[in-house]
């Protein structure tokens, strides 16, 4: 008898949808005719220059361990592309690169997290949070939100929420899965609550070039004094169709990200070269082909939000950026005076009677809700929420 795997594999859960994704998979072999509103994924290929830039580096060497927190070519380019779209100063210095964004957040929560302490976590959240801050010891403090304040935190909520136990709080603007994201003023609102604290703030904004209406991203890190304490988390991912290159980057101050990088040079060395160099490519010229993206996403927003608008019994704010909506459905039950089954039997259900993959809400803690993804095409959008809303007339 050999031992069993660590405990700190059981404190955390594995994907509540991994049945759903079977399930869907099986359904298309039989070739039924499932659609997918699920996908978390910009449904487009990578930009040709970026794609040649990867070749590039495969062809001319570029193949080798490279500096731990990331080649010094590449951070110099990130700190001008922030400076360009983001107004915000940080040197070369104050940037970590790693593999993708998620691992940039989970650097960060080892670095900054020591067992016990509390991170506040607003619902709904993007699904690897509250793993994450229970793997580096931290207990998630889960704040609600609800539809009608667009699921943001208001300052009451967090100054409730606040204890000197507190080490982190958690915003990510604009959100998954609920797509909205904070404006100036109501960032503006939350720092004084913040700064009677010492907590850090991190900040994550991998769809900060996915904002629609005309928005411009609001980061903590704009607020001169939350500047310090932010740990301001983007990435190549979702801005230049990237999800598999596995690049993104942290900045913060020069301590924090030091002790990050400390970690992340252990557990991995660096983030992949090849990707790296690529990574120079998308974050300094691309922003024709992001933009172009960003338009395409607003048009299928505009067609998604008519459509789900207009479901009787749902409360779901417009989308004000990334790709998804996030409508509560539990209202439809109630109204026809039924008990409501919960978010993955419904997702279950709408699987089997009307081939439509989506996300169940509980997997972002909200299970009143369901997310839909709007990183699909037209058609399939329309057809999809038609199916939906007649599954939903059924109740
Ligand atoms: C809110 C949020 N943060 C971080 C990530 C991680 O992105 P990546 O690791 O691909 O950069 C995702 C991916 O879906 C996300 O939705």
């Amino acid at each position: 008898m050999i031992h069993p795997p660590a405990e700190r594999t059981n404190c955390i859960s594995s994907a509540l949808t991994l049945e759903i994704v079977a399930r869907t998979a099986a359904l298309k072999a039989g070739g039924k005719p499932v659609l997918s509103l699920s996908v978390g994924e910009p449904d487009f290929e990578t930009p040709p220059a970026i794609r040649e830039a990867g070749k590039y580096a495969i062809d001319h060497g570029i193949t080798r361990y490279t500096e731990g927190r990331g080649t010094l070519s590449l951070r110099k380019a990130i700190s001008a592309k922030i400076a360009r779209d983001q107004k915000l100063a940080y040197a070369p210095e104050q940037i970590l690169v790693s593999n993708g964004g998620k691992h940039v957040i989970t650097n960060f929560m080892l670095a900054a997290i020591n067992p016990g302490d509390e991170v506040i976590l607003p619902a709904p959240y993007f699904l690897a949070y509250p793993e994450v801050i229970k793997l580096a010891g931290g207990v998630p403090v889960i704040l609600e939100t609800e539809p009608r304040s667009r699921y943001l935190v208001s300052p009451e909520q967090l100054e409730h929420a606040i204890t000197p136990k507190t080490k982190m709080i958690v915003l990510v603007t604009p959100n998954n899965p609920s797509s909205t994201a904070y404006t100036k003023e109501e960032i503006a609102a939350l720092a004084p609550v913040i700064l009677k604290s010492k907590a850090w703030v991190l900040s994550d904004e991998v769809y900060e070039h996915l904002l629609y209406d005309g928005r411009r991203q609001a980061s903590p890190a704009h607020v001169p004094e939350l500047y310090e304490r932010t740990l301001y988390v983007s990435s190549c991912s979702k801005s230049y169709a990237m999800t598999g290159w596995r690049l993104g980057w942290g900045c913060g101050p020069p301590e924090m990200v030091a002790a990050a990088a400390k970690l992340q040079s252990q557990m991995t060395s660096s983030p992949s070269a090849i990707s790296q160099h690529a990574a120079i490519e998308a974050v300094s010229n691309d922003q024709k082909d992001r933009e172009e993206m960003r338009r395409v996403f607003e048009k299928r927003r505009d067609l998604i939000y008519s459509l789900v608008s207009c479901w009787p019994h749902v409360e779901a704010p417009k989308p004000e950026g990334a790709f998804y909506m996030f409508p509560r459905i539990d209202g439809v039950w109630k109204a026809a005076g039924k008990p409501y089954p919960g978010s993955l039997a419904v997702s279950a259900q709408l699987l089997e009677e009307e081939y439509v993959a989506i996300m169940a809400g509980v997997v972002f803690g909200d299970d009143r809700a369901m997310r839909l993804s709007f990183a699909a095409a037209e058609s399939t959008i329309m057809e999809a929420c038609g199916r939906i809303e007649k599954f939903l007339k059924k109740v």
